[in-house]
């Protein structure tokens, strides 16, 4: 057994002593940054620490009282750091302008907002994205969005989420990459490259915030903001590694997390931000916390009042509060008092100021906010057709009986029917940043590009009132006007195209479900239709896994269809008429009933695998322990077969794996080649099967490739529950395949 600790308590030292005195790469930077802070005073230094939600129409008189006067008075005083939630040439001026003018050192404030999947162009939500397997598509999306929102003034985007959840319940399932930590850390990479280019100062890139830190993604039974009881195992190999690759991607700022881990609100965790991130990634960025998490520390029952919040959020890393006002009212005492030392507050404002420099904010406070850029770019007819490609990647085929699909362009005598079919607002998804609302291409505006010999019948209202991202959506339960018309009409018609789902805003923050069906009548209209006409193609509106068991025994063919954004129709009717052929592959398993879960493919053996002939052995008795649908499934309109599997383990360093894939059907695909390893006996039992490696191929009928892999000890290797890195002799399987659960299979010894 070989052990190698990947730091020590020297080089823990070391790190903490550089990152009090210094955070930038740039020596140049490093200089004006302590320059500047030493001309601070300390309330200048803690108002650099305090971010506000945009307070005021900047554009319009300034305010005269409550909250926004408060605001405002701060603002020019120099006690605010950050705004989150302004955007717009005029409106970020002029607020530019209170800081950079009217406030004693004149520091630039940054524009911080959630541009999650686009801005005014909107992209598929993450996790369709996260199912097209394709990392060029998805840097590609992130580079449109830091391209659109930094032309209305923003330098800094509360993405990507890199929260891995095992969990289809936790509403936030929709804003990450899925259940894999290898798949998520390389999704993590492509964003924070698009974020944030390759110069952070220049005026079209933007900060991104790897978030939320941390197991935000393991709430208990699913519940939104509820606690995470969680072992050092999971943290370790499950949650850390796509923070820490996006922070060695570059990624300047993390977001902390709402909830608790084993009972520390992370926000107030040294555990994660002093001894993790701060101390063994030697994170030099930003930590900002996130919104009120400061002061719901008093919530939690962690602090006894704001004011101890502050200290202990202080004193355990995060650098900036987020509308929490716990910093900007007590920050400044408690150093007084000798509660926070003055050099973790300098700690913290260095890393803010190093930030404000990267950006360039210093040289050209108004570089961001430029009016020309800002209208020749918003929802540039490029930017939409990066979506539309992006967005027709993201579609996974999960069924295709009888190869209902794709649709003939001369097929007559179709019948669509849904609720969401005609819907353009939906489909956007739970993050709307700059777009307007309504404004998706829906999937009947994208059909008529193809076919014009379908019928349209809502079939039921999916929804009762307004559709706005704080309200609920109110499910229609009741009312089945138009149900009859859609089941006569599906009747009459050759086949049926039915869009079923969730509404857009039934996914995201504060949006958990303990039903993860069809909401309202959709159900009830599914199967009256398919009494009528089995001929169906049933297309999945959701930004979660749903149960689909039903759809599964009884519908031909299923479409996953997340929520696409702008593009979604189009791109949905190119996969639905062939004119492109399907290549998403699920980055989360779907679940053959709400029972199973939290599902993840990454299960272990157990000491009772089966199956038995007897009933103690680790199973359901109402259910199979596989999902409906695995990780990585998704089919195409051709076929691909693995063979010759070949490892060459002559050099340990550089384990080289080699597959030959070939397109066996009739014509060109993309296939998404899967690699997972299984390390069979370890001091830490590991999963079956874990995901370290994929490709995304595209092969025209017939033609083949020999696909080559290599898995070093980053791939190898695991944590073990004190966090050290091990990589342990013995027997390594291999497995290649299309899916999670049709893989070839090699063994070698390391
Ligand atoms: C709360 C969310 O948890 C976080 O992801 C988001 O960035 C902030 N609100 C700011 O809107």
């Amino acid at each position: 057994m070989r052990y190698r600790p990947n730091f020590t308590v020297i080089t823990l030292f070391c790190l903490l002593f550089f990152s009090l005195t210094s955070t930038a790469k740039d020596p140049d930077i490093d200089r004006k940054v302590n320059e500047l802070l030493g001309k601070m005073t300390l309330q200048e230094k803690v108002g650099q620490m305090n971010q506000y939600n945009g307070f005021w129409d900047a554009t319009g008189p300034a305010p005269t009282d409550g909250d926004a006067k408060l605001k405002y008075d701060h603002l020019r005083a120099g006690l605010v750091g950050s705004v989150l939630n302004v955007r717009g040439y005029e409106h970020v001026r002029e607020l530019q302008q209170v800081a950079v003018e009217e406030t004693r050192l004149g520091i630039p404030l940054i524009f911080a907002l959630d541009v999650i999947h686009g801005h005014k162009t909107l992209f598929p939500v993450p996790l369709a994205e996260a199912a097209s397997w394709d990392l060029e598509a998805i840097e590609t999306s992130a580079r449109i969005a830091a391209i659109e929102s930094s032309a209305q003034g923003i330098n800094w985007t509360f993405a990507p989420m890199v929260d891995i959840s095992e969990d289809a319940r936790w509403g936030r399932v929709v804003e990450g990459a899925g259940e894999d930590p290898y798949l998520g850390s390389q999704v993590a990479i492509a964003r924070v490259n698009g974020f944030q280019g390759d110069d952070l100062a220049a005026n079209d890139t933007i900060a991104a915030c790897a978030k939320h830190f941390a197991a935000y993604g393991f709430p208990l039974a699913g519940r939104d903001y509820n606690r995470a009881d969680i072992s050092r195992d999971t943290l370790y190999n499950t949650v850390f590694p796509p923070f820490e690759a996006a922070l060695n991607a570059g990624a300047r700022t993390v977001m902390n997390s709402f909830n608790t881990v084993n009972g520390i609100p992370a926000t107030a965790s040294t555990f994660l931000m002093r001894d993790i991130l701060k101390g063994r990634w030697a994170f030099d960025g930003v930590v900002v916390s996130d919104w009120g998490s400061v002061s719901e520390l008093v919530a939690h029952g962690f602090a006894e009042d704001l004011e101890h919040a502050a200290e202990l959020a202080a004193n355990a890393g995060s650098d900036m509060d987020m509308e929490g006002y716990a910093y900007v009212k007590h920050l400044e005492n408690l150093v007084k008092e000798g509660k926070v030392s003055e050099a973790l507050v300098d700690d913290a404002v260095r890393r803010i100021l190093t930030l404000k420099f990267e950006l360039g904010l210093f040289d050209n406070p108004y570089g961001y906010s430029d009016k020309a850029r800002e209208e020749k770019l918003l929802g540039h007819k490029k930017h939409l057709a990066a979506a539309r490609d992006v967005a027709k990647r993201s579609i996974v085929l999960l069924k295709n009986e009888g190869e209902l699909l794709p649709i003939k362009k001369s097929q007559k005598n179709i019948a669509v029917i849904g609720p969401l079919a005609s819907d353009k607002n939906s489909v956007l998804g739970t993050w709307r940043a700059a777009v307007d609302d309504n404004t998706a291409v829906s999937l009947i505006e994208g059909m008529t590009q193809y076919n014009k010999h379908f019928i349209y019948q809502e079939g039921v209202k999916f929804n009762l009132g307004e559709e706005t991202f704080a309200s609920p959506i109110v499910v229609n339960e009741t009312d089945r006007t138009g149900m009859a018309e859609a089941v006569a009409l599906a009747a009459e018609s050759d086949i049926v195209v039915m869009m079923l789902g969730e509404h857009g805003f039934q996914s995201g923050e504060g949006r958990s479900r303990t039903h993860i069906d069809f909401p309202g009548l959709q159900q009830e209209l599914l199967e009256a239709v398919h009494a009528k006409n089995k001929n169906i193609i049933l297309v999945v509106a959701s930004g979660r896994p749903l149960d689909l068991s039903w759809a599964d025994q009884h519908v031909p063919a299923i479409l996953q269809a997340w929520q696409l954004g702008s593009e979604s129709g189009n791109a949905l009717a190119e996969v639905l008429f062939g004119h492109y052929n399907p290549s998403g592959k699920l980055p989360v398993s779907f679940p053959r009933s709400l029972g199973q879960v939290p599902f993840t493919y990454r299960q272990l053996n157990t000491g009772r695998p089966g199956p038995k002939d007897n009933v103690f052995w680790s199973h359901y008795n109402d259910e199979k322990n596989s999902p409906l649908y695995p990780f990585g499934h998704g089919l195409s309109y051709t076929g691909f077969e693995y063979s010759k599997l070949r490892i060459d383990s002559s050099d340990k360093s550089s384990i080289r794996v080699s597959v030959k894939l070939k397109n066996v059907g009739k014509r060109k695909g993309e296939e998404v080649a899967q690699l997972y390893i299984r390390d069979r006996v370890a001091s830490t039992v590991r999963p079956l099967k874990e995901l370290k490696g994929f490709q995304k191929v595209e092969l025209a009928a017939g033609k083949s490739k020999t696909l080559k892999f290599t898995l070093s000890e980053k791939e190898l290797g695991f944590y073990n529950a004190d966090g050290q890195f091990l990589l342990e002799n013995g027997e390594f399987e291999v497995m290649v395949g299309g899916s999670s659960d049709t893989l070839l299979s090699e063994v070698f010894t390391y």
